[in-house]
């Protein structure tokens, strides 16, 4: 069942109808009230018009005259004497008259006066108008009948049903209306979210329009293409790892087999065992990164910040990494113009540039040189690390970032690389809130550019 729709085409039409119901409530008595006022005014001139003339010229003809001019119509005329006996009068049947006249004798008028009659029950609207001439007078009755104010409301009352009835129908297609337009985008979204949570990410969501309900689709687009994409990575991280984890250890396996034979001098099992440790070795390294990297995804790791200088933070790093650098003979420079204060997690901040200066060795040729620069821009502190090494491919340059990417499998396992160190570079970069780009060209060289 269309819920929604159902709940705002309720609300909305039960609010039109009471609105509907006021408004034509209000119409009625004011239309039906304006039609009385006006056959009481009419007939209060009409009497009055009449009494005149009877004061003017009070004779047979004159009475016969103002007798002739209300017979036939909707009004009727009585005149009486003082005594409230009828005189002349215009009545198919003078009882009409009695219950109005019996009033008369109680009261002495004075004046024009409309009976307070109510027109629904009473088949006539009564004015009464007192005449005085000379040896004559008594009351002039105007009796207007109220037949055509009751057909008006009759009337009324089948235009407003009329009227009703059609903003029911009218209410029953916005209803319509609203549950195609408003339910079906949203059962669609519902079936679209079902699918994703049964692991179906291939959702066929419609482009809507640009509302709040458009919105939401794009939402849940932009969602199943994320999940699908954790999806697509987890996949590709665990066999990364499983391979990382099964090379060593089918190492370790033949090596120790090898290690068990009999024949073998010590100095050969040694060389065995030095292999065996050394694979053991890289395999904890291995596992420790995993877990370093496992704890920045989730921000369990702490960044604390603190001022220190450039120039010493620079010097320091290089008096550390000089003497591997001098093994393989790559020369590394210090490119700073000027001193001034980072305000960084030291520790951190060292492991980023540790680990691109690493990449610049592993990646460089004997002979060559790498060169560490630090200097600031208007907002950011900049730190450069470029070496003349191999380069990486454009296509390349944005999967070094992922874990356990390396772009070329079998030259980088010579050297032992797991393709961890940018994705740990990027994760500490992004704890601080910087962020890490490279520029590279193939057999040319590569600048991996830190902005904090
Ligand atoms: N300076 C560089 N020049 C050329 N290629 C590079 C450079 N730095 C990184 N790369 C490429 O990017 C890949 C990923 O680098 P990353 O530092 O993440 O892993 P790694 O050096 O292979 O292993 P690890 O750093 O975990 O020991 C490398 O395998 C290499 O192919
Ligand atoms: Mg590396």
């Amino acid at each position: 069942m269309n819920k929604i729709s159902t709940k705002l085409a309720a609300s909305f039409i039960i609010s039109f109808l009471i609105l509907d119901t006021l408004l034509m409530v209000y119409l009625h008595q004011t239309i039906t009230h304006a039609r009385v006022d006006e056959e009481l005014d009419r007939l209060l001139k009409t009497g009055s018009n009449h009494r005149n003339v009877l004061e003017d010229n009070y004779t047979e003809t004159t009475l016969h005259h103002i007798i002739l001019m209300e017979s036939g119509g909707e009004r009727d005329v009585a005149i009486l004497d003082d005594r409230g006996n009828i005189v002349q009068h215009s009545l198919d049947n003078e009882e009409i008259l009695t219950p109005y006249v019996s009033e008369l004798h109680d009261t002495q008028l004075t004046e024009d006066t409309i009976l307070p009659v109510d027109w629904e029950t009473s088949p006539y609207l009564v004015s009464m108008h007192p005449y005085e001439v000379k040896g004559n007078s008594g009351t002039l009755v105007m009796l207007q009948s109220t037949i055509p104010i009751r057909q008006l409301v009759n009337q009324l009352n089948a235009h407003f049903l009329l009227a009703g009835g059609g903003s029911i129908v009218v209410l029953f297609i916005v209803y319509l209306l609203l549950s195609k337009w408003l339910t079906r985008p949203l059962i669609r979204m519902k079936e679209a979210t079902e699918q994703i949570s049964e692991g179906l990410y291939d959702v066929d969501l419609p482009k809507l329009s640009n509302d709040e309900l458009g919105e939401l689709a794009a939402s849940i687009r932009k969602l199943s293409n994320d999940l699908s994409r954790v999806k697509r990575e987890r996949k590709e991280f665990l066999a990364s790892v499983s391979h990382e984890m099964g090379t060593p250890l089918t190492y370790l396996i033949g090596y120790a087999k090898v290690a068990q034979r009999t024949e073998l001098n010590d100095t050969e099992r040694f060389d065995y065992l030095s292999i065996i440790e050394e694979e053991a070795e890289r395999l904890k390294t291995l596992v420790k990164n995993l877990m370093d990297l496992a704890q920045m995804d989730e921000m369990t790791f702490t960044v604390t910040k603190s001022e220190f200088s450039a120039d010493e933070f620079i010097r320091d790093i290089v008096q550390l990494v000089q003497p591997s650098f001098d093994l393989k003979g790559i020369t590394l420079r210090i490119e700073q113009v000027r001193d001034f204060p980072i305000v960084a997690d030291r520790m951190r901040l060292e492991q980023i540039i540790l680990n691109l200066l690493d990449n610049a060795l592993h990646y460089s040729e004997t002979g060559s040189t790498v060169i560490i620069r630090a200097f600031q821009d208007k907002k950011h502190v900049i730190l450069q690390v470029e070496d003349s090494g191999c380069g990486i491919a454009a296509e390349n340059q944005q999967q070094i970032f992922e874990k356990l990417y390396r772009v070329e499998k079998s030259r980088s396992r010579s050297f032992g690389g797991a393709g961890l160190g940018l994705a740990t570079v990027k994760e500490l970069t992004e704890a601080h809130g910087g962020t890490i780009e490279v520029q590279s060209e193939l057999e040319k060289g590569s600048i991996f550019t830190v902005r904090l």
